[in-house]
């Protein structure tokens, strides 16, 4: 008998499962398209800036497995890792995140499974984004199949955050790292601040 792990990955790669995967992804990514020219026509701008998606990788699978203290098999993967499929967009500002989210959740072909809202409430490492777990039909072969992806939604200014916060993830444990933690936090407080005073002049600027 294969080794569970083995199992996993050849459910996750160059499999049936990864097909219907970077078809979820195209299907988001083309979703976000209509959505930004939908709402450019009445906005008169961009609200979404730059887009991409990905598959998890089976290392990152088997780490984020190992740290939530999961047995590596594919279907836990499955129910228990939101971001298999994942696709990120970057706006320029946060009233268009919650726009964009809206129109999404009222799209018949979209089911909502959760909304994690850590702009609202920022982790405690300062990290901000809308997350949005979603479901989209897959037709392939003959059936559907509703794949689950998690969509994530944040300004540039947080995206220029979580990319520096990701970068210290690697080294964190290291007594260096402590103080670049706080230093991090404190940024983010800085941005939250820059994001809602952006908008605010924007606004105005519309009024004009
Ligand atoms: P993990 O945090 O990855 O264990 O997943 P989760 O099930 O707890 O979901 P959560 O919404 O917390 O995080 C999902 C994804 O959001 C992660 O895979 C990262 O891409 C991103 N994320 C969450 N927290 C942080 C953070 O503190 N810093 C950075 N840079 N990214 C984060
Ligand atoms: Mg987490």
């Amino acid at each position: 008998m294969k080794k569970e792990s083995n199992k996993l990955k050849e459910n996750l790669v160059n499999s049936d499962f990864s097909v219907k995967g970077e078809c979820a992804i195209s299907l988001i990514l083309t979703k976000l398209d209509i959505i930004n020219i939908e709402l450019s026509m009445i906005l008169d701008r961009n609200v979404i800036q730059m887009k991409t998606g990905r598959m998890k990788s089976y290392e990152s699978t088997c780490k984020k497995m190992k740290k939530k203290g999961l047995e590596k098999n594919f279907s836990n993967a499955l129910e228990k890792i939101n971001d298999l499929i994942g696709v990120r967009a970057i706006c320029s500002y946060v009233d268009d995140i919650y726009r964009i989210a809206e129109i999404l959740s009222e799209q018949k072909d979209v089911k909502i499974v959760k909304v994690k809202d850590y702009i609202r409430d920022p982790k405690s490492s300062g990290y901000r984004s809308l997350h949005i777990i979603m479901e989209i039909p897959i037709g392939f072969q003959g059936g559907t199949q509703w794949m689950k992806a998690e969509l994530q939604l944040r300004t540039a200014a947080m995206d220029y955050w979580a990319n520096l916060d990701h970068q210290l993830r690697y080294k964190r444990g290291r007594k260096e790292a402590e103080v670049i933690d706080e230093e991090l936090r404190a940024c983010s407080d800085i941005i939250g601040t820059l994001d809602r005073k952006m908008l605010e002049i924007r606004k105005k600027i519309d009024k004009i």
